[in-house]
C-alpha cells in the first residue's frame, strides 16, 4: 500500500501546510483549509509546476540566445472582438486559459459562443459539460441562435474518459466546463476539492502543450470553502480572465488578471442579451451614469484599463454623521485611498470631513484600482460638500500624494484623445501629462498642486 501523509490546504489559494490553521498565512482567507490524505506516489506528481516544465520544454540543449529565433504568436481571432482584446489579441495556439466568475453571469454562454465561432472558422472543437446535460447545452445554442453542426459536445465528469476522448479526436480547441466538477478516479478525495481540481488540471493542461491543442477551463468563483476556487489554478494556466462587475446590470465585464501572452488589466465589455453576450463598442458610454447636466459631487474621470481609455463618472457623497465614527464607503474605489485622500484633503487643501460621512461609488459596477483616481475623488468630494456641480464638460485624471502634489499618470495623451473624442471641453490634469501640442476641442489645466485643481473649479 502507498505511504500517505496528511495536508491542510487552502481552498482559495491552493497554498498546503503541514498543520491546521484558522487563518491561511498565505492568503489571510479564514477557514478554508481543509485536511487532504496525499499518497506519496501521487504527490510526487501534485505540484503542478513539473507538469507545466515537462510540457514547456521541447529540448533540454543549450542554445545562446542570439542563434533562438522570436517568433510572433501566432493568434487564433474569434470575430468577437470583445473576447479577442481580452485574450490580447487571439487564442494562442496551444495557450490555456482559465474564465472565472460567478455562478450565473454568463461563462458558459460565452464560451459556447467562442465555440462556434470556431467551428465557424473550420476549426475542430469540443465542448465538455460536467454541469449540464447535452439537451441543456442544446438548449442554450438555440437560444444563442447558434448553428449546432460541428460543435462536438460531451456531457462527462470523469478526467481519464476526457484525457482518452482528446486523444482520439484531436480538437484544436475544447472547453472544460467546469474545472470544479472533474474528477480523476485515481485520486481519493472528493470532486471540486484543491487537490482533485489541481490534479485534472495540470493533467489536462499537460496534454493540451503536448498536442498543441488550445484549452480553456470554466472555474466558479466560490464564495465559501467547499469547493476549491480558480484562484488554485491560477499559477498552472497562461491567461486568467474573471468576469466582474455588476450582476443586477446587463453589463458584463472581462478582465485579463494574468496574461503570459498580452497586456492584463485589459478590459472586454459585453451586453447580456436574449441572444448571449455581445460586444459593446462604445464601452465608455455605459460608465456615465444618465444624468445629461452634470450635478453636485459627480465627476468623470479619464481611467486607463489595459491598452484602451475609459471614461468612468465618480460620484461622491457627503453628508453630516450622527455618529461619533464617521462612515466611509466605497464601491469600486479603494477604501484604504479614501482614508488617506480625506487626510490631504484636510492638510492641503483645508477641507475636513471629521464629522461627515463620506461615500464614493465608481458608475456601472467597474472596480478602479490605479491611482489616477485620487483627483477625480477628491474634487467629487469638494463638489459634493459646497453642493455645486463641476463645470461642464469636464474631465480629471492624476494621482495625489501625501505632500498635496499631483502626479502624472501613464498614457496621458490617449486618455485626452478619449474624451475630447467624446466631446469632452475641458481637463484639469497633472503639469507633466500636458499635451506639446493642443488637442482640438480641449482646453487643458495643468497643476501641480491639489490646491490649484481645487482653485480651478471654484
Ligand atoms: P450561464 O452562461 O449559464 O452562466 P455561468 O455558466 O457563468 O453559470 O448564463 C446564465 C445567465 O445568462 C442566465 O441567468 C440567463 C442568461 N442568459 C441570457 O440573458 N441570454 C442568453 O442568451 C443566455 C444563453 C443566457
Ligand atoms: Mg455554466
Amino acid at each position: 500500500m502507498a505511504k500517505s501523509k496528511t495536508v491542510y490546504v487552502c481552498s482559495q489559494c491552493g497554498e498546503s501546510f503541514p498543520k491546521w490553521m484558522g487563518q491561511c498565512p498565505n492568503c489571510h482567507a479564514w477557514n478554508t483549509l481543509s485536511e487532504y490524505k496525499v499518497e506519496e506516489g501521487v504527490s510526487a506528481r501534485y505540484g503542478s509546476d513539473r507538469h507545466r516544465s515537462q510540457a514547456i520544454i521541447e529540448s533540454t540543449e543549450v542554445k545562446d540566445l542570439s542563434s533562438v529565433q522570436a517568433e510572433g504568436l501566432p493568434r487564433i481571432l474569434t470575430g468577437l472582438r470583445e473576447f479577442d482584446r481580452v485574450m490580447g489579441g487571439g487564442l494562442v495556439p496551444g495557450g490555456v486559459s482559465l474564465i472565472g466568475g460567478d455562478p450565473g453571469i454568463g461563462k458558459s454562454t460565452l464560451l459556447l459562443q467562442v465555440t462556434a465561432r470556431l467551428v465557424g472558422r473550420g476549426m475542430k472543437t469540443l465542448y465538455v459539460s460536467g454541469e449540464e446535460s447535452a439537451g441543456q447545452v442544446a438548449m442554450r445554442a438555440k437560444r444563442l441562435e447558434l448553428r449546432p453542426d460541428g460543435i462536438r459536445l460531451m456531457s462527462e465528469i470523469q478526467l481519464e474518459t476526457i484525457e482518452q476522448v482528446i486523444v482520439a479526436e484531436k480538437p484544436d480547441f475544447v472547453v472544460i466546463d467546469s474545472i470544479q466538477t472533474i474528477f480523476s478516479s485515481e485520486l481519493n478525495s472528493a470532486p471540486g476539492s484543491v487537490s482533485q481540481v489541481r490534479e485534472c488540471a495540470a493533467r489536462l493542461t499537460r496534454l493540451a502543450k503536448t498536442s498543441g491543442t488550445t484549452l480553456v477551463f470554466v472555474g466558479h468563483v466560490t464564495k465559501e470553502g467547499s469547493l476549491a476556487g480558480p484562484r488554485v489554478l491560477e499559477h498552472i494556466v497562461d491567461t486568467v480572465l474573471y468576469f466582474e462587475g455588476d450582476t443586477h446590470s446587463n453589463f458584463r465585464l472581462i478582465r485579463a488578471f494574468k496574461n503570459r501572452f498580452g497586456a492584463v488589466n485589459e478590459l472586454g465589455v459585453f451586453g447580456m442579451t436574449d441572444h448571449g453576450l455581445r460586444g459593446v463598442s462604445n464601452p465608455s458610454a455605459i460608465f456615465l451614469s444618465e444624468y445629461r447636466e452634470s450635478v453636485p459631487g459627480s465627476v468623470i474621470l479619464v481611467t486607463q484599463e489595459g491598452t484602451r481609455p475609459l471614461l468612468v463618472e465618480i460620484q461622491a457623497l457627503v453628508d453630516d454623521s450622527h455618529s461619533p465614527t464617521p462612515k466611509r464607503l466605497s464601491v469600486g474605489l479603494d477604501l484604504q485611498r479614501l482614508s488617506m485622500l480625506l487626510a490631504v484633503l484636510h492638510r492641503h487643501a483645508g477641507v475636513s470631513c471629521f464629522d461627515q460621512d463620506v461615500f464614493v461609488n465608481a458608475v456601472g459596477g467597474m472596480k478602479i484600482s490605479e491611482p489616477a483616481t485620487d483627483l477625480a475623488v477628491l474634487l467629487a468630494i469638494i463638489s459634493s460638500i459646497r453642493n455645486r456641480a463641476l463645470p461642464k464638460g469636464l474631465v480629471v485624471f492624476g494621482e495625489i500624494g501625501l505632500a498635496g502634489e499631483v502626479r502624472p499618470a501613464p498614457r496621458g495623451q490617449e486618455r485626452l484623445r478619449e474624451a475630447a473624442k467624446l466631446g469632452f471641453s475641458r481637463a484639469i490634469i497633472p503639469r507633466a501629462n500636458k499635451p506639446k501640442e493642443p488637442i482640438e476641442g480641449l482646453e487643458v489645466i495643468p497643476v501641480d498642486k491639489l490646491s490649484e485643481a481645487v482653485a480651478a473649479v471654484q
